[in-house]
């Protein structure tokens, strides 16, 4: 495939924040996998609804709410658009993953669980897609299985396919992995799935700001995005759903907006999607998320993810030139992350002494402890790249992460 170089410094003009200096040095910033930086697009989508725009949604007569109203459903059109949804009533806004997730969890699975019932995860999961399942479960007397990986950090697609059977109700994986950056197989494994007659969650978290998606494409019949891990807002997320699916699940949260009538006889609750989204929603949020799906369509996700690619390989071969490291996770097909622990040096310190040097990365278990224990560490260093870094910045990494191992060790 062919795709458009990108001019990285026109691209680094646009975040205010990357211009700062961080303990004398100019910030690198390499924690994209936690939560990347906002452009002036995003951040100015907020100032200009506040300036503009606010009022209540889907509530007033007035002009406000219904510019209000429109630029919030705008914001739902194009985020169906970003995902290639069949039907804009498949988004249904969330304040990010955690919450899509236990959305299906708290809906979906309390219906349709029964007890003896099996839910496949996999040993990848962030605690986000395990915790909910475990709740879910709990209540309804239902088993978890868990996909093994191999020692690149892939999933065992053999392993995975024995698990499947008529028990099998709810598959759930990430489509790429946040400690390790593996891409998986969620479109084969979706298939693999509804063979069994399972439906399938991807948790899209840490694919959304690297891949181009095409929920359609993919047959997810559950797909999650936080929109801070797409150069959005903290706190907005959207949880996609095939509408027969979202139809036939009970809603969840009780009060405002997600009903059509109340009374203390008895309540009838909205059409979809309001009726998963009870109360004044994140409109900033909305509008914003929109901003920045935009922003990213516009750029090209293929350029974004081939400029990422070519980082993620230049730090893989410098990290590997340094004596002791190893590399945690090397999957033929990875996004974005590079993880790593160094024998004999705690990650922490490793972290701690790049901060002194202007270098933001993320030490620990990466909310990834299953994984973590599987693998016999404490955690790793992660560096995470987004389209605003630059060689140099991939350079600087390598030569503050020798400098720390030959302070640390
Ligand atoms: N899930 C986020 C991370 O990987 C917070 O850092």
């Amino acid at each position: 495939m062919t795709t458009t170089k990108l001019d990285i410094q026109a691209i680094r003009d646009q975040f205010p924040i990357l211009s700062q200096k961080v303990n004398g040095y100019p910030l690198v910033y390499l924690d994209n996998a936690a939560s990347n930086q906002k452009p002036k697009a995003v951040i100015d989508a907020i100032s200009n609804y506040y300036e503009t725009t606010h009022s209540n949604v889907h509530r007033g007569v007035h002009y406000l709410s219904q510019r209000a109203t429109e630029a919030f459903e705008h914001g739902r059109e194009t985020m169906a658009k970003f995902v290639n949804a069949r039907h804009v009533n498949e988004i249904v806004f969330t304040s990010g993953t955690t919450d899509s997730i236990n959305l299906v969890a708290q809906t979906w699975a309390r219906k349709f669980l029964k007890e003896g019932d099996e839910i496949i995860l996999s040993h990848l999961e962030h605690h986000s897609n395990i915790v909910p399942w475990q709740m879910a479960c709990e209540e309804k007397g239902a088993i978890i299985k868990v996909i093994p990986i191999n020692e690149k950090g892939e999933l065992d697609q053999e392993a995975y396919r024995a698990l499947l059977s008529a028990k099998t109700k709810l598959v759930a994986v990430n489509h790429v992995s946040n400690a390790l950056g593996t891409v998986n197989p969620i479109k084969q494994m979706a298939a693999d799935a509804h063979a069994v007659g399972a439906v399938f969650l991807a948790d899209g978290a840490q694919a959304t700001a690297h891949v181009a998606l095409d929920v359609q494409d993919l047959d997810c019949d559950f797909y999650t995005i936080s929109g801070h891990k797409m150069y959005g807002p903290t706190g907005i997320g959207i949880l996609y759903g095939k509408l027969d699916l979202l139809n036939a699940m009970p809603p969840w949260r009780g009060g405002g907006e997600m009903i059509k009538s109340v009374s203390f006889e008895g309540t009838t609750y909205n059409e979809l999607p309001h009726k998963f989204e009870a109360g004044t929603p994140h409109i900033e949020g909305v509008i914003a998320l929109a901003a920045a799906a935009q922003w990213m369509m516009d750029l090209g996700i293929e350029a974004m993810a081939a400029h990422e690619d070519h980082l993620l390989h230049l730090a893989t071969e410098g990290l590997k030139t340094i004596d002791g490291l190893k590399l945690i996770g090397t999957a033929d097909n990875k996004a974005s992350v590079v993880s790593f622990v160094v024998e004999g040096v705690h990650p922490f310190d490793i972290g701690s002494l790049l901060d002194q040097m202007g270098i933001a990365v993320r030490t620990g278990h990466h909310c990834t402890e299953p994984l973590m224990n599987l693998l016999c560490i404490p955690g790793t260093v992660r560096a995470s790249f987004s389209v605003y870094n630059t060689e140099e910045e991939v350079e600087k990494l390598i030569a503050g992460v020798k400098k720390a191992c030959s302070m640390l060790l």
